[in-house]
């Protein structure tokens, strides 16, 4: 006796019935990365499909992702000006507030998330304020500041913020911020387990948010630890976190399923532009079918137990999920 799992294989409507895992223009957010001026969309050199964008283009592009059924998006700033505290951010003239106030007056039944960070800000491009002695951010100067951040976003009409810098005691510090504003129905997604991984490579190109010196291994995690990525996911789901997420996705998906079994709280993945450009670079070189690949990668993600999938590639997949 042996099981002949090929009998449940043979009739493709019985396969399709069967199918454990399915992948859905629903589960995507897309991510968006905005620039002062007007008329400006900008390819990125090593991430094919993916530009830098002027306010105006942006809002262009929300027709096109509706088109195709994306009813969600990220949004990054690239700032015109850097400082050491990253000023910007906390200001209600700031691209990202001038980009969200755009995008929803345009298209108010867009959701729209804000990545809330600081090193695209910064003219040393780091996630927060420096510390001189320890030269890495200050934890806690940082926090104030994210709270500010995050106001700052909720006043433009923000739907959800995703804070992405790895400071400890950022959803403590964001939600108590946000609620003393009046905030308290904006949902925190947050980058709670976030490896520092040299699949960031491209993003740094496209949001210009490279450290200038140093690296982020001092918050950002070690992609040799485990039980870690379990606790620091925890951890914000007690901080009170609606939205958990790993970051990168494909090299992490033990870790997807790691944290999703140590949660009830949905999950999203980042596939990130290292990810990304892989595919692109591969399929430009002729050695891979990048539309299977990358639909086969999306549904890994969601097997390995991902609810939302932040990816470059949704609107690829959302026009394949149409047939
Ligand atoms: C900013 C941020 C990064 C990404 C998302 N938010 C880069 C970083 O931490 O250096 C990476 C996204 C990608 O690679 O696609 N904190
Ligand atoms: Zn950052």
């Amino acid at each position: 006796m042996f099981a002949r799992f090929r009998r449940k294989r043979i009739n493709p409507v019985l396969r399709d019935l069967l199918q454990e895992t399915h992948l859905s223009v629903n589960d995507f957010i897309y991510p968006l990365f905005a620039k002062s001026g007007t008329g400006i969309k900008k390819e990125i050199e090593s991430m094919p499909g993916v530009f830098q964008m002027s306010i105006d283009e942006i809002v262009k592009e929300c027709d096109t992702l509706k088109a195709l059924g994306i009813k969600s998006i990220i949004l990054f700033g690239i700032p015109d000006l850097k400082d050491s505290v990253g000023s910007d951010a906390m200001c209600e003239h700031g691209i990202m507030a001038q980009t969200v106030r755009a995008v929803k007056e345009a298209h108010p039944d867009m959701f729209v998330t804000t990545d809330l960070c600081f090193c695209e800000y910064t003219d040393h491009g780091h996630c927060g304020v420096m510390d001189p002695v320890l030269e890495t951010v200050d934890n806690d100067i940082t926090l104030d500041n994210l709270a500010k951040q995050a106001v700052v976003h909720a006043k433009a009409g923000v739907d959800m913020i995703a804070p992405s810098g790895m400071m400890d005691g950022m959803i403590t510090a964001i939600r108590a911020g946000l609620d003393t504003a009046g905030f308290e129905n904006i949902p925190i997604m947050s980058y709670s387990t976030k490896f520092s991984s040299a699949y960031y490579g491209p993003f740094r190109d496209v949001a210009e948010s490279s450290p200038g010196k140093g690296d982020r291994k001092s918050y950002q995690m070690n992609p040799a630890n485990r039980n870690e990525a379990i606790l620091e996911s925890v951890e914000d789901e007690k901080e009170g976190a609606d939205i958990l997420m790993v970051k990168p996705a494909l090299a992490y998906l033990d870790i997807v399923r790691d944290v999703k079994n140590n949660t009830s709280l949905p999950l999203a993945v980042y596939n990130v532009s290292g990810e990304y450009s892989m595919l692109k670079m591969a399929a430009r070189a002729g050695v891979i079918d990048y539309n299977a690949v990358m639909m086969e990668t999306l549904m890994a993600f969601k097997r390995a137990g991902a609810d939302i999938i932040i990816t470059y590639h949704a609107k690829e997949a959302a026009l394949l999920l149409q047939k």
